[in-house]
């Protein structure tokens, strides 16, 4: 593990004449040299409304370690190159121990900035060459499922930007400063966010660029993709992928998924 690019990675599998692997399907090898899925986690965030002596991302949630959960579900993955895990700075140097309970091959920690959108920019300029999509993840949505990402990749593979999402159910309401209803805003149209979002490696990569320029942050990365004008669409996100973003967040995901492991 280093925050060095890795070019030398995949080692002797690229000689000529080792054809032991070829049989397999790109999709089914680990990291193999078709893998060309990028995957940036930002967990560099304090988790000010948590709150606490220790950091959100670091706190157990239904049986480990929040940051390990997606650590590990993008690692499952052959088709997924590198993961990228974002940090704030101090820990880049001296990682908590359990960090290492994963393929440390295809791990790389990034340090952190002020913002999310700076978090983001830093782990995608680790990212290795032969990634060509790049899913950027939240560590507070530890529960992230296959389906989702197999969704988002299928669509950053066809050139768009892709969000996991839901569609609203509840009734919105518009509400002034004392709680008067303004008004009820249609909701057929609307879409909660969530992540892993999926985009084509060089039109993130741009839409960050443009970004850092223009001085723009964003709550998510899609936003910085439609302000360029580039398609997005959403996906099938799932209600498992819950953002942890309070303290009664952590005893709802530990009463829903109980403890597999
Ligand atoms: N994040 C990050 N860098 C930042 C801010 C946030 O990497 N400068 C990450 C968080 O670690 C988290 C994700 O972005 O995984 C979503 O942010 P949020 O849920 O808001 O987490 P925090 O910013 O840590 O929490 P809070 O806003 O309560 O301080
Ligand atoms: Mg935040």
């Amino acid at each position: 593990m280093s925050t060095e690019r890795r070019d030398d990675h995949y080692g002797d599998s690229r000689a000529p004449g080792h054809h032991a692997r070829d049989a397999t399907p790109p999709e089914l090898r680990a990291g193999g040299e078709d893998a060309d899925v990028g995957v940036v986690i930002v967990a560099a965030g304090s988790g000010s409304r948590v709150g606490g002596s220790e950091l959100k991302q670091f706190r157990w949630v239904a049986g480990k370690p929040m940051l390990l959960h997606s650590v590990q579900a993008f690692h499952a993955r052959r088709d997924v190159a590198m993961v990228v895990c974002v940090l704030p700075k101090a820990f880049v140097g001296d990682p908590p121990p359990w960090l290492f309970q994963c393929d440390i091959d295809r791990l790389l920690l990034s340090v952190g900035g002020r913002e999310r959108t700076e978090s983001v920019a830093n782990g995608l300029e680790d990212l290795p060459d032969e990634v060509k999509v790049v899913l950027i993840h939240d560590a507070a949505r530890p529960f992230v499922s296959n389906a989702t990402i197999d969704r988002v990749i299928a669509e950053a593979r066809g050139g768009r930007g892709a969000i996991a999402a839901l569609p609203v159910v509840d009734t919105l309401k518009e509400v002034d400063d004392a709680g008067s209803v303004v008004r009820t805003v249609e909701r057929a149209a609307l879409w909660r966010a969530q992540t892993p979002q999926g985009f084509p490696r060089d039109l993130i990569e741009q839409a960050h660029a443009t970004a850092r320029s223009g001085r723009i942050t964003a709550t998510d990365d899609a936003a910085l993709f439609e302000r360029l004008g580039l398609p997005v669409v959403v996906v099938r996100g799932s209600e498992r992928a819950m953002k942890i973003t309070d303290e009664d967040d952590f005893a709802r995901a530990d009463a829903l998924f109980a403890v597999n492991e």
